[in-house]
């Protein structure tokens, strides 16, 4: 029970720096539960199905990581998959007040809930969805940045824009 881990995120759409701490938390724990959050209020560019297909397609490889999705709180999420330990990246310092609100409303709604930070390794510090996003809107070279699904899925989705 107290090796299995959730990581949530709303993964618009997942990237190599999520990759690497699904990669190495899946070292460190028994089971690590990716769980795509719905996050309507971020006006995600992809669906949460096709949020989904991309995070399995990426992980695929990695037999103790499952991939699962939710709707609403995340605390709610949590009780009702009984799991408790919730692993965060921690990119920059930007990301710190964030995840610290968070954390303690997480605390707050959900007293069982432990949140793990993890430092990106550091050629993904500067890393996100929406920069890379940003990047195959302007043609960029996004492709460095997500596993190769991703990059097909990105370029088909940019272009029926
Ligand atoms: N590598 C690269 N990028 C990373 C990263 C890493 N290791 N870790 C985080 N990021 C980026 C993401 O790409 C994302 O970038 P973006 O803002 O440009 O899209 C950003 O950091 C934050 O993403 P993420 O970690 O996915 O968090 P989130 O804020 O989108 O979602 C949830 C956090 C999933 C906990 C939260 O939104 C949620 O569950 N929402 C439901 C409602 C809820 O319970 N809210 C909390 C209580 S009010």
């Amino acid at each position: 029970m107290k090796n299995k881990v959730v990581y949530p995120g709303t993964f618009d759409p997942i990237t190599n720096g999520h990759l690497d701490i699904i990669k190495r938390a899946s070292k460190m724990f028994d089971e690590v539960i990716v769980a795509v959050a719905e996050n309507k209020h971020k006006k995600p560019l992809f669906t949460l199905e096709e949020r989904v297909i991309m995070v399995k397609n990426s992980l695929k490889n990695l037999k103790n990581v499952k991939v699962d999705s939710y709707k609403g709180l995340l605390v709610n999420y949590l009780k009702k998959i009984k799991r408790f330990i919730v692993i965060r990246g921690l990119r920059a310092f930007s990301d710190f007040e964030y995840e610290f609100q968070l954390n303690l409303i997480n605390k707050r709604l959900g007293n069982h809930i432990e949140m793990i930070y993890m430092m990106p390794d550091e050629t993904y510090l500067y890393i996100s969805s929406s920069a890379v996003k940003e990047l195959a809107y302007h043609n960029g070279p996004y492709n460095k940045f997500v596993p190769l699904f991703v990059s097909k899925k990105l370029k088909e989705k940019i272009k029926s824009y």
